[in-house]
């Protein structure tokens, strides 16, 4: 199956249909009746149609980039922190309220080759895409193991979203104390006929790059950057790879090829 659905042209408005609190996350569901069915991995450009550009500074004034959590026909699901201005805003919506949102941008994860088996690796809202490419590989009756690394208990509340992960928290208060790569060593000591999905902060990537890359493991990256136009226009999200080009995550990724990057870049 290809790994990109083209977004309709331009941006429409979606209704918000449901609401609710997880941890220190918001999932906010928008129904999306003409949308076509996005890939896991892609991600829409989501701003709020009201009171979006007024505030101080005349923040948040871009749309935001986010990775869809889950779909279901005529449904979209995205995962949210309020971290800043705009995801503050696009947090404190309500069921009826409307979002702009254009997509399904980017390019998704790619199945495994050679019957590996996926392994999927998140680290806080990086968790988002993992669901809905976990929904799939079990759709499809393949294994699909879940290691999820958070902040603290409020933050593992997010592991919810997917089905039987393996948690890790920084404070211990969850799961394993430490990091969700120290899973990931312990995952591909067992078993190393895997490949690894990972969503998450620079950091945590790059030391899941650093880790495949050692170990010979194939491993799809799905980056987080900040985008000013999700679709390929303004080259503000320009990371190098390997052989001396750049790609723009927008259009070439968010998901990567972890064997393209010499390092996943700090933001
Ligand atoms: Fe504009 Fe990627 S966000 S080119």
């Amino acid at each position: 199956m290809s790994r990109r659905t083209l977004a309709p042209f331009g941006r429409r408005a979606l209704e918000v249909t449901g609401r609710r609190e997880l941890g220190a996350y918001v999932v906010l569901e928008v129904a999306d009746p003409g949308g076509p069915a996005p890939r896991p991995g892609q991600f829409f450009m989501l701003a709020a149609t009201e009171g979006w550009g007024g505030g101080e500074d005349e923040r948040p004034f871009l749309p935001r980039a986010f990775s869809v959590l889950r779909a279901r026909p005529g449904r979209l699901e995205f995962m949210l922190e309020d971290v800043g201005p705009g995801t503050a805003r696009l947090c404190a919506l309500s069921p009826g309220d409307a979002i702009w949102a254009t997509g399904p941008l980017g390019l998704g994860f790619a199945a495994p080759e050679d019957d590996r088996r996926a392994l999927l690796c998140g680290g806080g809202v990086g968790t988002a895409p993992l669901a809905i490419w976990q929904d799939e590989l079990l759709a499809a009756a393949r294994p699909a193991p879940a290691l999820l690394g958070f902040r603290d208990a409020a933050h593992a509340a997010g592991a919810a979203l997917l089905a039987n992960p393996r948690v890790a928290t920084d404070d211990g208060s969850v799961g394993h104390q430490g990091l969700v790569t120290d899973l990931l060593v312990a995952a591909l000591d067992e078993d190393e006929h895997a490949t690894v999905y990972a969503c998450g902060p620079p950091p945590m990537l790059e030391a899941v790059r650093a880790l495949c890359a050692e170990r010979g493991v194939p491993a799809q990256l799905a980056l987080e950057a900040g985008m000013a136009c999700g679709f390929g226009a303004c080259f503000g999200c320009v990371v190098p790879t390997r052989d001396g080009g750049y790609v723009r995550i927008c259009v070439d990724g968010p998901v990567l090829d972890a064997a393209a990057l010499a390092e996943v870049p700090a933001h």
